[in-house]
């Protein structure tokens, strides 16, 4: 069974609740995102394997820590977790960067996928995947889906906002996904938003309405 993370940092429960705010404007939710994205993916990537490294200092020889060298992938579920891309950058610049576009129909709140393009090696790569909001966990769970039938094996999935009932459809979907959420919300309501939430977080980042 994999990992199920709630972040308890201040910072980011603090960059949380601005943007929850409804009046917390485009350029600041956005920014906010971003930065709510940089201290996850601290977390996030607590696991990486080092190796041990001989250098020189200017005062003496020294064994340092290095990163193993396991390729890294971020992976943003189109359009939101787009805004959580530069975040994860900062502290992964290395990365490559795959795009799954879904969206989740209206009506019956499942998800339709309309882009799929990942690096060639992608299955040779630790895979992030990012969206700010984990709802009913149709659009993470048929990401992953799609992460495995290219041959991705270690994935892990970062969210800002999580409901219950989408954690739980995301860990029994998979198991062996680690998840990181940077706050548990109370419940879904009828329409499938996340409450208390913040909204749509798309139309939050981008502006459109
Ligand atoms: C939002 C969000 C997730 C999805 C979560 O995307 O960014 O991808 O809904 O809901 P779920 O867990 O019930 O699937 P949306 O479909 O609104 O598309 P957008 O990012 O293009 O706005
Ligand atoms: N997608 C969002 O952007 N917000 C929600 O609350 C649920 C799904």
């Amino acid at each position: 069974m994999a990992k199920v993370i709630v972040m308890d940092h201040p910072l980011i429960q603090h960059k949380i609740g601005f943007i929850r705010n409804k009046t917390t404007g485009t350029k600041t939710f956005r920014e906010t995102v971003s930065e709510i994205a940089m201290l996850i993916c601290y977390e996030a990537t607590r696991d990486l394997q080092l190796s041990d490294v001989e250098i020189e200092t200017p005062v003496a020889p020294a064994v340092v820590k290095q990163l193993k060298g396991k390729k890294l992938a971020i992976v943003p579920i189109l359009r939101a977790g787009l805004g959580m891309v530069d975040g994860m950058l900062t502290l992964i610049p290395a990365a490559k960067v795959g795009h799954i576009g879904l969206y989740r129909d209206p009506e019956t709140l499942k998800p339709v996928e309309y882009f799929c393009k990942l690096p060639a090696d992608v299955s040779q790569r630790e895979i992030f995947v990012v969206d700010p909001m984990l709802a009913t966990g149709g659009s993470s769970i048929a990401a992953i889906d799609m992460l495995k039938q290219h041959g991705c094996r270690h994935i892990h999935f970062l969210c800002i906002i999580a409901a219950p009932e989408g954690v739980k459809a995301f860990t029994e979907a998979h198991p062996d996904v680690d998840l990181y959420i940077g706050a548990l919300d109370d419940h879904l309501n009828d329409h499938g938003y996340i409450v208390p939430g913040l909204g749509d977080a798309g139309d939050r980042i981008f502006g459109t309405k």
